[in-house]
């Protein structure tokens, strides 16, 4: 049976190498003021090399606090972790946040969660603090894709749409921003993410359909695979 749980999205791929972290971090550190007295938080942090990469970058006093539904061995070390389900962590949190980072992370929530979640996250923020919400963008996407993939991937966006749209009318005071990511990845390790499940829309396919879709992306795309990878952000 296939998994259900993203356990390579960030496992020695383009979303965890140095660049892309270096690059992610300026944009977010153009986009809000932090600094080492900054209490941050990453909801589904995965391995937390986001959050271990700020922490260096702006002398983070206190680690910051990762947390996710899976604990992973390889988590990067600078940072706090706790292995809890986003829709609880709030329930006995007391610590306030200046930043509250969901990235890619926000669409693996029910629709009927999504509000009471990010209401909860609103709660624990200080005065000042903001919440990021990082979210692929759904209309240009570019992400390399098999047939079967695209159209899970398009189902997937649309949902996504929903998600963004619902957040836009529940909140008043949104500022939206993109962040793009120029990827360059040989065919060959493309092929690797890709059998390692590394996205959600990969989890549920059977085992058949994700080797047609190795052959597919085999044929289609030459050894060096180059595009963006894009996503909206959303400020709260
Ligand atoms: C697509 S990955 C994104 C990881 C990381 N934010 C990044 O962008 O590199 C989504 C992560 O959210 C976690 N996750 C999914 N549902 C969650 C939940 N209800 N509570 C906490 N974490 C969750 C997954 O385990 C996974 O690590």
């Amino acid at each position: 049976m296939a998994s259900t749980v993203i356990k390579n999205w960030d496992n020695k791929t383009w979303l965890s190498s140095k660049d892309y972290i270096k690059k992610f971090n300026s944009f977010l550190a153009k986009n809000i003021k932090i600094h080492s007295k900054s209490e941050i938080l990453d909801i589904g942090c995965g391995r937390g090399k986001i959050l271990g990469n700020l922490s260096t970058k702006l002398k983070l006093k206190n680690k910051p606090l990762g947390i996710d539904l899976i604990n992973h061995n390889d988590k990067d070390k600078r940072i706090k972790f706790k292995k809890i389900n986003a829709l609880n962590f709030f329930l006995n949190n007391k610590k306030k946040f200046d930043l509250i980072l969901i990235k890619q992370t926000i669409h693996l929530l029910k629709l009927s969660e999504i509000k009471k979640f990010l209401y909860l996250s609103k709660k624990n923020l200080t005065p000042k603090g903001k919440i990021f919400i990082f979210s692929l963008d759904t209309n240009k996407n570019e992400i390399p894709t098999f047939k079967l993939m695209k159209r899970k991937l398009s189902k997937s966006l649309a949902r996504d749409k929903k998600i963004l749209n619902l957040i836009i009318r529940s909140n008043i005071q949104i500022t939206k921003k993109k962040f793009s990511y120029k990827v360059k990845i040989s065919k060959k390790k493309y092929l690797d993410m890709i059998k390692n499940r590394y996205i959600s829309t990969l989890l549920t396919l059977k085992k058949k359909e994700l080797l047609e879709g190795l052959k597919e992306i085999n044929l289609k795309y030459k050894k060096k695979i180059e595009f963006k990878d894009k996503l909206i952000c959303i400020i709260l």
